[in-house]
């Protein structure tokens, strides 16, 4: 059985930490995860004029999420909460009414900031949204990244090996945690 896990990276810029940070966190998951990128950058600002009649970018966000059995979220965190782009892409996958494209869904949370505060307070206002979109969120572990750009290789390796622990754990933990939550919550 093999797991594909859509992920989500909070950041537009050219030269994101969390970006490297999603292809460390693939490089360490188990063989049965499968990870396909979720593109947030070219959707529209949602309204509820959409509702009726979803545009393009909206329809495939919620046709990618569809088509994955879990989602990970790797964000940065922006003035002490999550970035608006990735705020507006959840916010699209939700709606319209009673098609919210999370539910159930097994999902994780994640980031890196040049901070020590490693994206905690960012983390927990995307809980806070994603609780509200009736996820299926891992609690355990958590990771608060404070980044280190001397320790990442283009490739996904690490070369330190606290790090290079912390990620393959937090993986193989996202990993039965899926496991657990498509037992009871089978996709359709
Ligand atoms: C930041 N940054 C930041 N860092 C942090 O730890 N807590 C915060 O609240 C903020 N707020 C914030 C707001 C805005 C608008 C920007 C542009 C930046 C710094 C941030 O962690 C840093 O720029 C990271 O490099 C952003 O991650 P990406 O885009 O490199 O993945």
């Amino acid at each position: 059985m093999t797991y594909q896990v859509g992920y989500f990276v909070g950041s537009l810029s050219s030269t994101s930490i969390n970006r490297t940070l999603s292809q460390a966190l693939i490089h360490h998951a188990p063989d049965d995860l499968e990870f396909t990128e979720i593109p947030i950058r070219d959707l529209p600002l949602y309204s509820p004029d959409f509702d009726a009649d979803y545009p393009a970018e909206g329809t495939a966000l919620k046709e990618a999420i569809a088509s994955t059995d879990a989602v990970l979220f790797v964000t940065p965190e922006y003035n002490r909460s999550i970035p608006g782009a990735l705020k507006n892409a959840i916010d699209w996958a939700s709606r319209p009414w009673g098609q919210n494209s999370f539910d159930h869904l097994p999902a994780a949370v994640i980031g890196a900031s040049p901070s020590g505060i490693g994206t905690a307070v960012a983390q927990q206002s995307l809980r806070a949204v994603l609780a509200f979109c009736n996820a299926r969120q891992m609690t355990a572990p958590e990771a608060y990244i404070n980044f280190n750009p001397e320790v990442y290789a283009e490739d996904g390796t690490v070369s330190d090996p606290e790090l290079e622990q912390i990620l393959t754990a937090y993986m193989q933990e996202f990993r039965d945690h899926i496991e657990r939550v498509l037992t009871v919550l089978p996709r359709g």
